[in-house]
């Protein structure tokens, strides 16, 4: 038995290539743990796939942690929430017998999973941010040596300011990190070419 329950409703499904890294799966804002499955099997074929279901709620719609407003995060409830996941992971990855995943997350889950890669960098082997948004008004310092993450963000995306996915990409890169960013003609919604840019990626890894 684990010391650590796993507290967070999630679904595992285990890999059939042993080469690839699985991919820690996290939805965004009124998903659940099931939405970014179809995406995962698709741009990482063999993966195993871990999609835990965010514990917070707003209304009825599950997150990663609490918000203020649209784009203003309770940085406080942002932190605990961050470890909380961190250790999950950690518990799930002794259950599974896992390698450290690479995190694929959409908007509230791509989020949380820069928090990550600030707060707990070890969580992660690298990710996948799709239409991510910098996590901390105040940038926090890292160590992200050998880190590798593709930003996906939409120029038409009325969520996030151009100029805040910038300064996410500023913070990770000066943490030591490898970043890619493609700028897609989109708006926050994903679409077929981030599906193929996050497999290219992926397979590149
Ligand atoms: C967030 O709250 O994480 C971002 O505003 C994205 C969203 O979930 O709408």
């Amino acid at each position: 038995m684990d010391a650590v329950t796993i507290d967070f409703i999630h679904v595992f499904e285990p890999g059939t290539d042993p080469s690839r890294p699985p991919l820690l799966l996290l939805h965004g804002t009124g998903g659940d743990e099931r939405d970014l499955l179809p995406f995962g099997r698709m741009v990482a074929p063999g993966a195993g796939l871990l999609s835990p279901r965010g514990r917070v709620l707003e209304g009825a719609m599950p997150r990663f942690f609490r918000r203020l407003a649209e784009g203003v995060f309770d940085e406080a409830d942002l932190i605990a929430r961050t470890h909380e996941l961190a250790d999950f992971i950690e518990v799930a990855r002794r259950r599974y017998d896992l390698p450290a995943p690479v995190a694929l997350g959409f908007s509230n889950g791509a989020n949380i999973a820069a928090s990550l890669l600030l707060l707990r960098p070890e969580a992660l082997a690298g990710a996948v941010l799709l239409r991510a948004m910098s996590p901390f008004a105040t940038p926090l310092k890292a160590e992200l040596d050998g880190k590798q993450v593709l930003i996906l963000s939409g120029a038409l995306d009325p969520i996030i300011p151009a100029e805040n996915a910038a300064r996410l990409v500023r913070t990770l890169e000066e943490a030591g990190a490898t970043v890619e960013q493609g700028i897609l003609p989109t708006g926050h919604g994903l679409s077929q070419v981030d599906l193929s840019l996050a497999k290219d990626w992926i397979a590149r890894l």
